[in-house]
């Protein structure tokens, strides 16, 4: 559900038409509606009412790291999951309370440790030995006492794309589940280190509850398994991932109200505190990529709209060849069957091929729909095209949260050798 709808003719976020963006800031632009931001975190919060305890929902900083969005978000109640110092920072930037903040990761450095460390934040999520120990002697040396929880690598298929799966034996994440026992035990005993509970996510955009559940169940048998051990568990991470609509045409993901059942059916007893990091979830349908019509061409053997946004600016169909819906501004009667690509020099900066949408003219707009999460996040100036602006609208109010770069500031960080 979001607030992007037709009013007399004309798209418009919440009470603002496009067109009035456009003339404001230009094209490309990335537009998020502040009303479909928050009600998808209450919707998330009210399916998860039914829990033991009340849990932490904490963003998935990646999927939307505009600090305006996550200080919109931090209002909310949301805690925020970062990966980065970067992201770290934009979250508290953003006023989100440091006891709200989780810090996941592959590969955290030492300096990103010790960043952790001094704002003081939740949690730090462990994903292998060697990051455990550099931890506790990173902690020990400023003196301070991490609290972790150690990411189970789960071993199950989450059924969805292979760039995005995380929870599979051979991918990188987390820890294998027949080590996670001596490796919390060690936790237990290092300086520095006060391990609190355990972590899973095994991927995104997942259409199947079933894997998620097979997940979880086995982080419940963990839990019993360390606490039979003398461990103390306390909290439990149980990622993001829940997927959602990007073609019209096909049946919707499972609900947040079924999650939050199944989650409450199978961790009921646990005695624990729940995490959560959604971010697509939130964030996805609250944003659009709004685009400009440069040219329609007509091919050898298709036709061709050229949109003045590029794979530079929304990689996701180029990346994972993935589905976002393609609507004009102002639709036109009828119908044209053309392939939508941007202006960047590779035949892969396509966002539809044969697509089939209302007719669209030279200087027509037109949105790319579903661009909320992992979408200005993933941008890149490739072929030299200044990152876009992003535009927050709620009700009849719109704020420009991030500028249009200039050429003069991407130049600007280069520097020419004297030698030259
Ligand atoms: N927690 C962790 C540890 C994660 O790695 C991720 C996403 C999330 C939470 C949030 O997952 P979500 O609820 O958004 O599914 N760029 C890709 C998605 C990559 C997701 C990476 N990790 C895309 O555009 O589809």
């Amino acid at each position: 559900m979001d607030f992007f709808e037709l009013k007399g003719g004309e798209m418009h976020a919440e009470g603002v038409a496009l067109s009035a963006i456009a003339r404001d800031v230009g094209t490309p632009a990335y537009i998020y509606s502040a009303a479909t931001l928050r009600r998808h975190a209450q919707v998330f919060r009210q399916a998860l009412a039914g829990l033991d305890q009340p849990p932490l929902v904490a963003f998935a900083v990646k999927a939307n790291p505009n600090v305006a969005v996550l200080k919109l978000l931090g209002q909310e109640g949301l805690g925020a999951d970062v990966v980065s110092v970067g992201e770290m920072r934009r979250a508290l930037a953003a006023g989100i309370p440091a006891d709200r903040i989780v810090f996941s990761g592959v590969g955290k450095t030492s300096d990103e440790m010790q960043a952790a460390l001094a704002a003081g934040i939740l949690q730090l999520n462990v994903e292998s030995e060697g990051e455990l120990r550099r931890l506790s002697a990173v902690a020990s040396a400023l003196g301070k006492t991490a609290d972790i929880a150690i990411r189970v690598n789960p071993d199950v298929d989450a059924r969805t794309l292979a760039k995005i799966s995380t929870g599979k034996a051979e991918n990188k994440f987390g820890v294998p589940l027949d080590r996670i026992e001596a490796l919390y035990a060690e936790a237990a005993a290092l300086p520095g280190i006060r391990p609190v509970g355990i972590a899973a996510h095994i991927g995104s955009q997942l259409f199947d509850l079933a894997p998620l559940e097979a997940a979880y169940v086995k982080l419940g048998e963990l839990v019993s398994r360390l606490r039979a051990a003398g461990l103390t568990v306390t909290r439990v991470d149980l990622g993001g991932g829940l997927g959602i609509p990007y073609d019209p045409k096909l049946p919707p993901p499972p609900s947040p109200a079924d999650y939050g059942a199944m989650v409450a059916r199978v961790t009921k007893g646990w005695g624990v505190q729940l995490m959560f990091e959604p971010g697509r979830l939130i964030a996805g349908n609250a944003g659009v990529l709004l685009a400009e019509v440069i040219t329609v061409k007509t091919g050898a053997t298709k036709s061709f709209v050229v949109l003045d946004a590029a794979m530079n600016d929304l990689i996701r169909p180029t990346l994972y060849g993935v589905y976002h819906d393609i609507r004009a501004v102002r639709p036109r009667p009828g119908e044209m069957v053309a392939t939508i690509v941007g202006p960047v020099c590779e035949t892969g900066d396509m966002f539809a091929e044969d697509r089939a949408i209302t007719p669209v003219h030279e200087g027509d707009l037109i949105c790319l729909m579903t661009a909320g999460a992992y979408g200005a996040t993933m941008a890149s100036t490739y072929n030299s095209r200044p990152l876009v602006p992003e535009v927050l609208v709620d009700g009849d109010r719109h704020f420009v949260i991030r500028k249009r770069q200039t050429i003069e500031e991407m130049l600007e960080l280069d520097r020419v050798p004297d030698w030259l």
